[in-house]
């Protein structure tokens, strides 16, 4: 199967692309990435890079000419690239770079979908159109109430997929994961951003009452759920939205103070600020489908899967402070990024 895999230069799919490589012989990964602040080389391990069946594209989801190409030669694709950071859609001057990337690069992709057909498109949407949960356990029909310009700008994608498997029968299906944590996430997300605060005795902010909960998904159980999506029957998938959630919820101070346990640092690295604006209070959902559908269950319990995340942040300064450089440096973007033998080759 060749994969096309956007936005594999990330934190979710770089373990995708890993897996992929390492696990699946018969299997190719073309990546699309146009490397934003969030993409980061560096996340492509080299047996990874240095498969002659791994191939990159330094380009964007929102070249049309591009995306039609690359759909053109694949079998299946997978749709990581986005805009993903709440504040950013919250605090920048304005929310192009959501709307455009989300929902017209999105669109995009399905048009070349559309017109050039693959066997399978696995949509990587969100929890976030949720919002604030209205039930114990969100399910795949809870009400759509995204709270911020990122979780209506993924809702805009995830409901233009719904559309052209209605219109069109593309064999698509949208996958709702709930909050990742895990090895390489950016440290603009919360617990990255805890851990590498703490690493250097800084102190780091929490908002509101620190109450506000999330159901935490360690990365590996989701690319484990996105394998068997690959390989289950694509007619028992077709245009199903799939949660990917745990059923447990964690808050934010309980996080905070488990990461100031793992690594003996004190409570007063916490400074307290306003909450957020369009913050979701209560975020918990249920994967009785994905179970039902894919046999899926999480395996990694939130505080091994912590313990691993703050390890790997230990063990792995050089990452963190590169990535800490680039996101405070000025220049270019070219000048930033390795240089590469397949970059466009
Ligand atoms: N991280 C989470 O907790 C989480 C939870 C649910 C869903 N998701 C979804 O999973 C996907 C991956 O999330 P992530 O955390 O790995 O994100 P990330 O921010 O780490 O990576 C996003 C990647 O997309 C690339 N990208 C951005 N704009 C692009 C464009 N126009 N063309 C090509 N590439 C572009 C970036 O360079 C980057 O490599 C996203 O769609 C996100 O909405 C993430």
């Amino acid at each position: 199967m060749k994969i096309l895999v956007t936005g594999g230069a990330g934190f979710i799919g770089s373990h995708f692309a890993e897996r992929i490589i390492k696990t699946r012989p018969e299997d190719q990964v073309l990546m699309l990435d146009s490397l934003t602040y969030a993409g980061n080389l560096d996340n492509i391990l080299p047996e990874v890079w240095n498969s002659p069946r791994f191939f990159f594209w330094h380009g964007s989801i929102l070249d049309r000419t591009v995306v039609e190409r690359l759909v053109a030669q694949s079998d299946a694709v997978v749709h990581f690239a986005a805009e993903t950071h709440v504040d950013n859609s919250i605090h920048n001057y304005n929310t192009d770079d959501f709307v455009d990337t989300d929902v017209k690069g999105t669109q995009i992709l399905l048009d070349a979908i559309r017109h050039n057909g693959v066997d399978r498109y696995i949509h990587i949407s969100t929890s976030e159109v949720y919002g604030t949960a209205l039930a114990h356990l969100m399910d795949e029909d809870h009400p759509l109430n995204p709270r911020s310009p990122y979780a209506s700008a993924k809702c805009g994608g995830d409901r233009l997929v719904y559309s052209y498997v209605c219109t069109f029968q593309i064999p698509a299906l949208i996958v709702r994961p709930f909050n990742n944590y895990g090895p390489r996430q950016h440290v603009e997300k919360l617990i990255p951003h805890v851990i590498t605060q703490c690493l250097q005795d800084k102190s780091f902010q929490l908002h509101g009452t620190g109450k506000s909960s999330r159901d935490w998904l360690y990365v590996d159980d989701h690319v484990d759920a996105l394998i068997m999506m690959l390989d289950a029957p694509i007619d028992k998938l077709k245009g199903e939205v799939i949660n990917l959630a745990t059923g447990i919820d964690t808050d934010i101070y309980t996080i905070a103070l488990g990461i100031l346990k793992l690594l003996g640092k004190p409570e007063s690295l916490i400074n307290w600020v306003a909450d957020r604006p369009g913050q979701v209070d209560c975020h918990r959902g249920t994967c009785e489908k994905a179970n039902r559908l894919l046999g899926w269950h999480p395996k990694t319990v939130f505080n091994e899967g912590l313990w691993k995340t703050v390890s790997w942040y230990e063990q792995n300064t050089e990452w963190w402070s590169r990535l800490r450089r680039k996101v405070m440096a000025s220049g270019p973007l070219e000048e930033l990024v390795a240089p590469s033998k397949k970059l466009n080759g």
